[in-house]
């Protein structure tokens, strides 16, 4: 083992350097080729969520239709979940009283290759036309109160309206600070890293994934010295000490982020999902590691987060039985304080009666099972015409399609051409999707339809040998319909 770290604080450890190096030299990669997750984050169910919150929140609070609505998506990866929430928000915004909302969404990051990849994207073309769509670089340690808009070129401060403020799988991304309460004692831990073979480059983010870490722990003395300019954090982190006994990652990076957009704007919404924990028995229970995917991550305390929005008389809903694999917060702050009603009923109905971990469960779970195209169709629907569960049942579906009545079959085709609509194409080979599209409709004899599906997959993919021999077929029963 070589060690390239020893007893860092968690938060000034090198490997922050590295998880922004990863970020920045990977770009669209990350997701496309060296496995960050984003499917939970980036699903038509979870944006749909999300748009009808950030909806409600506009009901809930004074909008002036003549000012912008700035709403900030930070670390915004491949832009899926941006085109999915768009297409959503839209919809809720026409035929309401925010018809003429003058939306703009922020996508932001630190790398600057995301900015090229988003701007090239055919799928979000039409929101950059429209002016609804911009972008802009930060990272969470920005301080100066003004962002610059790349794409639109304006400078933006001190909004007039309220700022909603997304946060997917964002703050698991950066700093923390691990601390353990040992027979009623703060100790602060450090982290020593070490990797299993020598790398000549320190920084190389390549060695994310060759990583071991340890921990150790030392009392802290002086517990008012503890973040010495933010004494809310310092309170956050104190009121840990009733657990006694317990070991957990402390959100300083998320925390100086709400700090941030809370001097940015008064008024705020913030919409997050992380791993995470968000009660203090699960605090307890929990034993803080790396996940390792290229780049890494480490779960976020929810618990914290809520707390923050409580000791700054706001209000925080989180998803009911928080699963530590994803959990959602809705928090808001205003200059004065005043309930919620919309944003809650919504959150209720949207998030707690049935959150995106489940759904992403449930699709888990009936992939082992058998069940009937019927069955897949409703679930596919469920997920407001989710294109991964329609592609993971794309077999189960091709079997099950000579067996099916014509009202299904219309069915399907109604489902096809949903999906379709809510594919955002981010890696090579994906469009072999739409290729499988066009099978099923080759399937059901819809040749034109067939037809339209292999040459989108073509426009994807080039002429690949499989599409142009499907294009040929389709021609040939086109001109010989069989009799
Ligand atoms: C795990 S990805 C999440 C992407 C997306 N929100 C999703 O749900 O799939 C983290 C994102 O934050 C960006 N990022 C990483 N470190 C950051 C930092 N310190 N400050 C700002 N953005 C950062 C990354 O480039 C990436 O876009």
């Amino acid at each position: 083992m070589e060690l390239l770290e020893k007893e860092k604080k968690l938060s000034e450890s090198l490997l922050w350097k590295l998880q922004s190096n990863a970020y920045s030299q990977f770009g669209p990669k990350a997701w496309s080729q060296k496995g960050v997750p984003f499917y939970v984050t980036s699903n038509p169910f979870t944006a749909s969520a999300y748009a009808n919150m950030v909806f409600s929140y506009l009901k809930d609070n004074p909008i002036n239709l003549q000012e912008p609505f700035y709403l900030f998506d930070l670390g915004a990866g491949t832009g899926r979940f941006a085109f999915l929430f768009l297409k959503k928000f839209k919809q809720l915004l026409n035929n309401s009283p925010f018809a003429s909302l003058k939306l703009c969404y922020i996508m932001t990051d630190l790398a600057k290759d995301n900015f090229l990849y988003w701007q090239s994207h055919p799928m979000l073309q039409c929101f950059f036309e429209e002016g609804i769509l911009d972008f802009c670089y930060y990272q969470h340690t920005k301080n100066d109160l003004r962002f610059k808009l790349e794409y639109s070129q304006k400078w933006i401060d001190q909004p007039f309206n309220p700022i909603a403020i997304i946060a997917n799988y964002f703050f698991d991304t950066i700093p923390q600070d691990l601390y353990r309460v040992h027979n009623g004692r703060l100790e602060e831990g450090f982290v020593s890293l070490f990797t299993s073979k020598k790398w000549p480059d320190h920084q190389n983010p390549e060695l994310i994934n060759d990583l071991s870490w340890s921990f150790t722990f030392t009392e802290v003395d002086h517990t008012d010295c503890l973040f010495l300019n933010a004494p809310q954090h310092r309170q956050l982190l104190l009121s840990y000490q009733q657990l006694e006994n317990a070991t957990f990652l402390f959100p300083s990076g998320a925390l100086y982020v709400l700090d941030f957009f809370k001097r940015f704007s008064k008024n705020l919404l913030l919409l997050a999902g992380d791993q995470g924990v968000a009660t203090l028995p699960q605090i307890k229970m929990w034993d803080p590691k790396l996940a390792l995917h290229g780049s890494f991550s480490l779960p976020v305390s929810y618990y914290t987060l809520s707390e923050y929005f409580s000791l700054n008389l706001g209000e925080a809903f989180l998803t009911q039985l928080p699963d530590p694999a994803f959990i959602v917060i809705a928090g808001v702050l205003n200059q004065d304080p005043h309930f919620h009603y919309e944003t809650q009923a919504a959150f209720q109905n949207v998030m707690k009666d049935f959150d995106p971990q489940e759904y992403w469960r449930l699709g888990i779970e009936l992939e082992k099972s058998s069940l009937s195209l019927e069955a897949i169709l409703l679930l596919v629907k469920l997920g407001r015409f989710d294109p991964m569960i329609f592609h993971s049942f794309f077999a189960t579906i091709r079997k099950e399609l000579p067996f099916a009545t014509n009202e299904i079959k219309d069915k399907l085709s109604f489902t096809i051409r949903q999906v379709e609509e809510n594919f955002f194409p981010i890696a090579d080979g994906d469009g072999g999707f739409l290729a499988n599209l066009g099978v099923l409709f080759f399937d059901m004899t819809l040749y034109e339809e067939a037809l339209l599906f292999f040459e989108k997959a073509k426009a994807l993919e080039g002429e690949k040998a499989y599409l142009m021999s499907n294009i040929h077929h389709c021609w040939k029963m086109i001109n010989n319909p069989p009799s």
